[in-house]
């Protein structure tokens, strides 16, 4: 039995659902284990884009076992729209498993999150309004709604009043806007319920028992380390634990059995939604980078804030997750700049920083210390193996590698399957 991980290290977006396609190929069972359909995961194969939000990125490929673990939470809407959206294009989704502990995201989540970033007006998140936060604090508060109780008709009809009622409340004295009717909501959703009826299970058995068996196991993060519901910056956070930590909890496994921790690092960094960023570019170099990347959010479709590698954000992010190997992604995107910089430090009020911060207010105002690399100006997008990069691309891998204290384990060039230089072979 082997396992390996996939996670971000940044805001997200690194381009962790190709690095896990990648590996996916070699994995037996292929889990998902926080978050919701506030991710937005693009596999390419063979030219053709594939976009997935809760489907676990080992879809892609038939017979995998694929898991939505019990940490996620199910717009379940959503997801129907994704597996039809994936049977119609000739796949195989049989094998999907979804943890019957896993919560369920209701329409008054999303209605909360839209009017709370409205009420916070300024001062707002920047949310993917997908409900992601409000179910997450259902939940917490143990007033949530889990699959188990969503597909026994007599339990969620009982649930959902009782939620319905509160939330109503909370809509319209609260926040002044339309609350909902129980009985459509009721009709609606029981239909969803029958529809994913036959992909609910106890996920945390069959993870084990596929581990037991001798099956590889691969763990597909959404969101990212700075992103962290703790440890990131919050409050510009989503509200689930996107660290390898996060895994153990929302797969049900103890930390021993996580094995080969990759943790994905874009070539650059891109942020969506509010929140210090202290490499930011709001020059023409940051719109070169978003337009030559196509930087806009798959979920929202919003513009991505765009600057240089941050790499002592990077390096929080290795000690967090203990990660064991990078996956630098999106490299061929620099492919024509004349200098890369990376950021080796901070600089505030006069102090050199080289650790990241929980004080919102010096992230906002640090000055970052730049390394300023040669770039190699040419067109890296066809090259397979390590050696074959040009000595000033490889330059600039090396130095982020060193200043992380990771080494590297997976190069992308590209978006396509195709389009990866591997100097770890896992699974
Ligand atoms: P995720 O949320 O971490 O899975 O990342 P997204 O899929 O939201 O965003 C990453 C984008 O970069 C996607 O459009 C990928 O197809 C694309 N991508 C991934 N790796 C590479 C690469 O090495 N080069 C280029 N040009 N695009 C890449
Ligand atoms: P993937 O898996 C980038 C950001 C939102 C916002 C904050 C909170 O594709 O990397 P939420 O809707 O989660 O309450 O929003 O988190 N965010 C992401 N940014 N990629 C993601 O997922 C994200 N998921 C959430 O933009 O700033
Ligand atoms: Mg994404």
């Amino acid at each position: 039995m082997t396992t390996a991980m996939v996670i971000g290290t940044q805001w997200g977006d690194e381009g962790k659902g190709k690095i896990v396609d990648y590996l996916a190929a070699k994995a037996d069972v292929v889990v998902r284990s926080q978050g919701g359909n506030n991710a937005g995961h693009t596999v390419v194969v063979d030219g053709q884009a594939f976009a997935l939000r809760l489907l676990p990125s080992g879809i892609m490929y038939p017979g995998k076992s694929c898991v939505i673990g019990t940490g996620v939470v199910i717009d379940p809407k959503g997801l129907i729209a994704e597996l039809d959206n994936f049977i119609a294009k000739g796949l195989d989704v049989s094998a999907l498993e979804i943890s019957d502990r896993a919560h369920v995201v209701l329409p008054y989540h999303v209605r909360i999150d839209e009017a709370e970033e409205q009420l916070k007006g300024a001062k707002k998140i920047g949310t993917t309004k997908n409900g992601i936060g409000p179910c997450y604090a259902d939940k917490i508060n143990r007033v949530g709604i889990r699959m188990i109780d969503f597909i026994h008709p007599d339990v969620f009809a009982e649930k959902l009043r009782e939620n319905v009622e509160r939330k109503n409340l909370l809509l319209e004295k609260l926040y002044n806007v339309e609350g909902f009717d129980y009985d459509a909501m009721l009709r609606e959703y029981a239909a969803y319920a029958e529809r994913l009826r036959p992909y609910v299970t106890d996920t945390n058995y069959s993870v084990h028992r596929y581990m037991a068996e001798g099956k590889s196991v691969l763990f597909e993060g959404a969101q990212a380390t700075m992103l962290d519901l703790d440890h990131g910056t919050y409050p510009f956070v989503t509200s689930s634990h996107p660290i390898a930590g996060g895994a153990c909890i929302g797969a049900g496994i103890g930390p021993h059995r996580m094995e080969n921790i990759f943790g994905v690092v874009k070539a650059y960094s891109t942020r969506v939604g509010a929140g210090p960023f202290p490499t930011e570019l709001l020059d023409e170099t940051g719109d070169l980078l978003r337009n030559r990347a196509h930087e806009f959010g798959t979920v929202t479709g919003r513009p991505r804030r765009t600057g240089w590698l941050d790499a002592v954000g990077v390096k929080y992010a290795a000690m967090l997750n203990s990660l064991d190997y990078l996956a630098i992604t999106r490299l061929d995107i620099l492919d024509t700049l004349p200098v890369i910089r990376i950021c080796k430090g901070y600089r505030y009020q006069g102090d050199e920083l080289s650790q990241y911060t929980a004080d919102l207010h010096v992230l906002e105002h640090v000055e970052p210390i730049y390394e300023d690399l040669p770039g190699w100006q040419e067109d890296i997008s066809g090259i397979r193996h390590y050696d074959d990069l040009p000595e000033n691309c490889r330059r600039y891998l090396e130095t982020i590698a060193d200043l992380v204290g990771v080494p590297l384990g997976i190069i992308s060039v590209g978006p396509d399957r195709e389009q990866t230089i591997v100097l770890k072979e896992v699974l």
